[in-house]
């Protein structure tokens, strides 16, 4: 029976936190909790989960995984807790520290969750930053794993914002060697330090383009993915990102430049007609049901090798 093996880093606050060995591990150790046939016990171990935005799939899914493994999560709800009042970070999170084995964040500023992390002498996992969604792209290479097994000659097509979620797939696919597109309006690429550490670990081979034009970055693609044009936090940035990211939807007429096997992916939760097409979105490529489930897989992994 595969087992969890102890990670390099205490934390996963970034796709990077993790080895191309320790991905692949977590990728089959999740298909092992998919298919039932790996039993770990986390009996007595306690996720803790502060959520200072929403949250359906992230929330749910780290719930249910510790549920599976035996253990509990609490949720730390930031208003009904002492953390929306203002007490620091560093004493949050050195209490909590005392009281659960690991804990789930998701915020705004990428550097809060840092300093979390710093203070906190139990594992720190990002459930979603303004910077990242390393849990999220987890799941999404599991969902491509299935559906192509090898990565070598995936081509992933991202078209959207250049914000958390793309800035995770760039790093998880430069990690195993995936060829990553990503198409956006002008001024809403992705993070540059990020795109600097994706051409390092690609050694300069051009596996990752950044495109204001998505028409070319579908061609021949065998994943195309998206997600919101408005993140969580930019409910009033609305009006004028519908107008800029107008050419930008994921609609038959892209899907038809795609590989002919291409599937659809999104992070969920989707907007009909604007990032996604309901046609595109409800048809036979959409792997995005399954991509959803995978959450839990990925992350009752995540969390064995965490908790080792
Ligand atoms: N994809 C995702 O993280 O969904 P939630 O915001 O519902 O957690
Ligand atoms: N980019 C989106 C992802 C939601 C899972 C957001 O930050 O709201």
């Amino acid at each position: 029976m595969l087992k969890p093996i102890k990670l390099a880093n205490n934390n996963f606050l970034s796709s990077l936190d993790l080895s191309t060995n320790e991905v692949l591990h977590i990728l089959e150790l999740a298909t092992n909790f998919k298919n039932k046939e790996i039993n770990i016990n986390l009996s007595n171990k306690v996720l803790g989960l502060i959520f200072d935005k929403s949250s359906t799939r992230t929330r749910v899914s780290f719930q249910v995984a510790m549920t599976r493994l035996g253990g509990t999560t609490i949720d730390l709800n930031p208003t009904t807790s002492q953390i929306k009042r203002g007490e620091p970070i560093k004493d949050t999170a050195r209490v909590l520290s005392r009281y659960c084995d690991v804990i789930a964040i998701r915020t705004f500023d990428h550097s809060d969750l840092e300093e979390y992390a710093k203070w906190s002498s139990k594992p720190v996992i990002n459930a979603l930053t303004d910077l990242e969604h390393p849990c999220q792209a987890l799941a999404d290479f599991l969902t491509i794993h299935e559906e192509f097994i090898d990565f070598k000659n995936v081509v992933l097509t991202f078209i959207g914002d250049g914000n958390n979620v793309a800035n995770s797939l760039i790093l998880c696919g430069a990690l195993l060697g995936v060829e990553v597109r990503i198409a956006c309006p002008k001024g809403y690429e992705p993070n540059s330090v990020v795109i600097k550490k994706a051409y390092e670990i690609y050694k300069n081979k051009n596996l990752l383009k950044i495109t204001n034009d998505p028409t070319t970055a579908v061609l021949g693609a065998n994943v195309l993915y998206t997600d919101v044009w408005s993140s969580m936090g930019e409910e009033n940035q609305k009006e004028q990102k519908d107008k800029v990211f107008n050419g930008f939807t994921i609609d038959n007429n892209l899907v038809s430049k795609a590989d002919k096997k291409a599937i659809i992916l999104h992070c969920l939760p989707a907007y009909r007609s604007k990032e996604i097409t309901d046609e595109v979105f409800e048809s036979k490529r959409s792997r995005i049901f399954e991509q959803a489930e995978n959450r839990l897989h990925a992350q009752q992994a995540l969390l064995s090798c965490l908790l080792q």
